[in-house]
């Protein structure tokens, strides 16, 4: 009996240690080198999955320590909401950032499907059909637009940002089977330099070999839920558990995959993967 009430408080005590873990969101930086030159160093704040449900707190609070910062490039990799009632929140926060070129974003699965809690669970073991409901997504798309966000679905722009010139490839969401990458990658030179926004990283196994110098990515949460020694427990990446999070190579490209900011509002845990953003230094080949 004692046993039992014992693991009992062990494990109410692990719980809202996870529970707790999803409000502390770090904010990492990173330094890369790319293989094309570039004029200037270039600052990019990168948020994934921050599934908005509503108002936060939490949420509040990490945007207002971001606030007073102003990147160069903002990049969204999807799961921008968990459901219709966070579009508020999720607009009021996103204005406080500031970036001289906008924030540019690409929506994910949670942008497309609502889940319920069963979806939840289920979706995280591979080969699973799609929720049954599908999201309010335009809505999203209209607050966003609204709100002067370069949402990009299978899209491309060049940008002259001071003396560089860069491309920024925006792929819907493949998890959902909205990406087209052909769409998305027309035109295309290899020679330029060429950003991808992509909710998952898996799409470079549909992408040649030194077609996209940087990347950057979500959706795996980096596994939101790791155990010590072992890590993720899953990661929603059919390329492994090592591009589950982190600044990674594939392909010739910087990856940079992000362990997201959210949780989702049916599994409001994580274990030794606290959330992040990541403040990206993107430096080019020197002559
Ligand atoms: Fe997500």
């Amino acid at each position: 009996m004692i046993i039992l009430v014992i693991l009992s408080a062990a494990f109410g005590f692990l719980l809202l240690h996870m529970y707790d873990e999803t409000k502390r969101i770090e904010i990492n930086t990173h330094t890369v080198l790319l293989k094309k030159p570039l004029q200037q160093s270039l600052r990019i704040l990168h948020l994934s999955d921050m599934h908005f449900a509503g108002p936060s707190q939490t949420l509040e609070r990490f945007f207002d320590r971001l606030s007073g910062q102003e990147f160069d490039f903002i990049f969204l990799t999807g799961d921008i909401m968990d459901c219709v009632s966070g579009i508020p929140a999720c607009v009021a926060n996103l204005k406080k950032l500031k970036s001289k070129t906008g924030i540019h974003a690409v929506l994910g699965n949670h942008d497309y499907f609502d889940y319920t809690f069963l979806d939840a669970i289920i979706h995280n073991f591979p080969g699973q059909k799609q929720p049954r409901t599908l999201q309010k997504t335009d809505l999203l798309v209209d607050a966003l637009l609204r709100n002067g966000i370069h949402l990009m679905r299978n899209e491309n722009k060049r940008i002259h940002y001071g003396p560089d010139e860069l491309w920024l490839y925006g792929l819907d969401d493949a998890t959902t089977g909205h990406a087209n990458i052909r769409k998305t990658l027309d035109p295309f030179n290899p020679r330029h330099t060429n950003f991808l926004l992509t909710h998952t990283i898996d799409v470079f196994l549909d992408l040649g070999n030194d077609e996209i110098d940087l990347s950057f990515s979500g959706h795996s949460h980096g596994g939101q839920i790791c155990l010590p020694f072992l890590g993720p427990i899953l990661t929603h990446t059919i390329l492994g558990r090592k591009y589950a999070e982190g600044i990674k190579r594939m392909k010739g490209a910087v990856c940079c995959v992000s362990r997201g900011i959210g949780a989702g509002r049916w599994i409001p845990f994580r274990l030794l993967c606290r959330p992040e953003a990541i403040i990206l230094t993107v430096e080019g080949k020197k002559h």
